[in-house]
C-alpha cells in the first residue's frame, strides 16, 4: 500500500497540492481523476519521487520512500509521466531496453531479454521494434513508453494519461492488460484517466482531485456518484448501467 500524509507541494510560494492524503491499495488499480490543472501529474511526480513535496509524505509499506536509493525504487515502482520527452533518435527496442537497466545495469541476461520480447509482443510493437521515435505515430510512441515500464517488471506501476493517442481498441486492450496485472499478478497500479468511462469501468479505486485537494476518495463503487462526479467536474455526470457495467453520460 502507499500511503500519502499531509502531502503538500508549493511553487513559487503558490499551493499546488494542499494537505493531501490518500491510500492507494497494493494489487488494485486506482484511478487519479479531476479537472485540468488539480494536481494529478503533479502528485504522481510526488509519489515517483520525482518532486520533493514542501510538506507531508509517502510511504511503500509502511517505508518513506525518501529513504529508498533510487536505484531500489527504480526496481519498485515504474513511470511513465504525461509528457513523454526522450531523444527522438532512439529505436523501439532500445527504449523499452532502458526498462530492465534496473535488473541489468546494461549486460542483458536471458531473462531480460525475455522480458523485452514479452514487453514488445503484449504492447504490439514487434514490427516497429526496429523504428526511431521519431518515425511513430502518437499512439505508437505511447505503447513504447508503456512497454518500458511494463519491462521493468516493478510491482508498482504510474501511468499518467496513458490513454492519450490510443485508439479504441488499443485504449481498451490497455486497461484490460492493467486489469490482468492486477488480477493475476498482484501488480499495483495508478492510473490518471480523463475518460470517465474508463476510470468507473476498469478501476477498483479511486482518489479525485480538485483545486490541489481530495474531493473525495475510495472504494469506486461507493464514492463516484452522480453527486460526486458532478460536483467534480461542475458538468451534470449521470451514471447508468449497460450489459453489467456503469456507464457515465456527460453529453446531456
Ligand atoms: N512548472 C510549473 N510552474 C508553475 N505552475 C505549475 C508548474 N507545473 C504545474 N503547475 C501548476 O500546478 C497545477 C497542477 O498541475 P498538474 O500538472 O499537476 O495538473 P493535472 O491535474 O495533471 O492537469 P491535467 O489534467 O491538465 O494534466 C496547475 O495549476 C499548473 O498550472
Ligand atoms: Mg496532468
Amino acid at each position: 500500500m502507499i500511503d500519502v500524509t499531509g502531502l503538500s507541494f508549493t511553487l513559487a510560494d503558490k499551493p499546488i497540492l494542499d494537505t493531501v492524503d490518500a491510500c492507494l491499495p497494493a494489487g488494485q488499480i486506482t484511478a487519479l481523476i479531476g479537472p485540468n490543472g488539480a494536481g494529478k501529474s503533479t502528485l504522481l511526480k510526488l509519489i515517483a519521487q520525482q518532486l520533493t513535496a514542501s510538506w507531508g509524505r509517502v510511504c511503500l509499506s509502511g517505508c518513506d520512500l525518501r529513504s529508498i536509493k533510487p536505484e531500489e525504487l527504480a526496481r519498485r515502482m515504474a513511470v511513465v509521466g504525461q509528457q513523454l520527452d526522450v531523444a527522438s533518435r532512439v529505436r523501439v527496442r532500445d527504449l523499452v531496453c532502458f526498462g530492465r537497466w534496473p535488473h541489468s545495469r546494461g549486460r542483458l541476461g536471458a531473462e531480460d531479454q525475455a522480458a523485452i520480447a514479452d514487453a514488445l509482443a503484449l504492447f504490439e510493437l514487434e514490427d516497429l521494434r526496429d523504428r526511431f521515435l521519431d518515425e511513430l505515430s502518437g499512439g505508437q510512441r505511447q505503447r513504447a513508453f508503456i512497454a518500458l515500464a511494463y519491462a521493468q517488471d516493478t510491482d508498482w506501476l504510474l501511468l499518467d494519461e496513458p490513454l492519450n493517442n490510443l485508439d479504441l481498441n488499443h485504449a481498451r486492450n490497455l486497461m484490460a492488460q492493467l486489469r490482468h496485472l492486477a488480477d493475476t499478478r498482484g501488480k499495483s497500479i495508478v492510473i490518471v484517466l480523463h475518460d470517465l468511462n474508463y476510470a468507473i469501468s476498469w478501476a477498483d479505486h479511486v482518489v479525485a482531485l480538485a483545486g490541489g485537494r481530495v474531493a473525495f476518495a475510495g472504494p469506486m463503487a461507493e464514492v463516484a456518484t452522480s453527486e460526486s462526479l458532478s460536483a467534480l467536474y461542475q458538468t451534470p455526470v449521470a451514471l447508468r448501467e449497460v450489459e453489467g457495467r456503469p456507464i457515465a453520460c456527460y453529453h446531456g
